[in-house]
């Protein structure tokens, strides 16, 4: 009862927020403008219903009180907020994301300072709700869906811009996790699509180690994962229009790496000549491919010993063993 109230409430505000974002002159001059400069074009942001909220605290309020909607349910929302007993606009001044749910219903937002964030957050999202689980959230999937079937494969990336900026270049297939920490739900959600995951982060260090800490995850769930670092100082939105979406697909291609491969190439470039460290490197890597039997694939567990012994430079059927210690 209360979810379709809410998915009610969200439609209307975002039919209200584009609204504003295209037709008012507030929204032209300052989102509008704002998000051409960044190289957005209006078909991709129609496509993903982007909208922009007036800097004035009371014109969704108003406008949603007059229409007759609840105002607890417009604060359960999360479109209005209350303090003092005064009603306020949540959503002020900002670019607004709706977020999908698989059948293309909004069940929230996540909304974004124009420009650089100085004092505000950059980004305020929906609270939980019945609605909206952070958890749960794959932002895109709805616009995906069809091209992960086709290509049997789903593109993870870490923010709205991201899964935006790539479907304006005909990557299609994609997905974000909404920041840089994968759960469980949401690998099994992917899983659900394909088997295919190929993770895109950020190549600095909290895109790496995010990337690692997302692997045992991935592997528990089955999920053949492959690992693509975008360049420094860069993420896939601004690298994709920084060098074009044929430039992007070859770096993606060229650089594209297996997971555990990557994992163990990190270790041992961190371990150097330290033969303590060296020989935790072999431990670490042996209980990482023992999770692999949990998943589906003995032949797959059968090769990575294979390869990663030969990269360790230990004996095959010793690290076999030790593999199964840990099974
Ligand atoms: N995020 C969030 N709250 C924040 C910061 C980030 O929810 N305060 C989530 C958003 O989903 C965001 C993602 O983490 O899209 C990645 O964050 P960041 O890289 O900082 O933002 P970008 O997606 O790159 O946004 P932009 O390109 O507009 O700067
Ligand atoms: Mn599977
Ligand atoms: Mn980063
Ligand atoms: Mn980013
Ligand atoms: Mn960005």
């Amino acid at each position: 009862q209360v979810a379709d109230s809410l998915y009610i409430i969200n439609q209307f505000g975002q039919k209200y927020f584009e609204e504003k974002l295209f037709n008012s002159d507030e929204g032209q001059d300052i989102a509008l403008s704002y998000l051409k400069e960044r190289g957005f074009r209006e078909e991709v942001l129609r496509k993903f219903q982007v909208g922009y909220s007036l800097q004035d605290s009371q014109s969704f309020v108003t406008t949603a009180l007059n229409a007759q909607y609840n105002i607890e349910l417009l604060v359960k929302s999360g479109l209005v907020a209350q303090r003092d007993g005064r009603s306020y606009d949540n959503y002020r001044g900002r670019i607004i994301f709706p977020v999908h749910n698989q059948s293309g219903k909004i069940i929230g937002f996540g909304a974004r300072v124009i420009g650089k964030a100085e004092r505000a957050p950059k980004y305020i999202n929906t609270p939980e709700n019945e609605l909206y689980h952070k958890s749960k959230i794959l932002y895109g999937s709805y616009q995906a869906r069809q091209s992960i079937d086709k290509l049997d494969e789903c593109l993870l990336v870490e923010g709205y811009t991201d899964v935006i900026s790539l479907h304006q270049a005909g990557i299609e297939n994609v997905v974000a996790s909404g920041g840089t920490s994968l759960t469980p739900d949401q690998l099994r959600l992917i899983h659900k699509y394909t088997n295919n995951l190929t993770i895109i982060y950020d190549g600095d260090g909290a895109g790496v180690k995010a990337a690692l800490r997302g692997l045992e995850l991935a592997l528990m769930e089955g999920l053949n994962v492959q690992l693509v670092l975008i360049p420094d100082n860069e993420d896939p939105d601004s690298y994709v229009n920084k060098v074009g979406a044929a430039a992007f697909q070859e770096f993606v291609k060229a650089n594209k790496k297996e997971f555990i491969i990557f994992q163990l190439e990190v270790m041992l470039k961190d371990a150097g000549n330290d033969t303590n460290k060296k020989a935790a490197v072999v431990n670490q890597m042996a209980e990482t491919i023992s999770k692999l039997n949990k998943a589906e694939d003995f032949t797959k567990q059968q090769d990575y010993i294979r390869r990663c012994s030969e990269l360790l430079r230990v004996e095959e059927d010793g690290f076999n063993n030790l593999v199964n210690k840990f099974i």
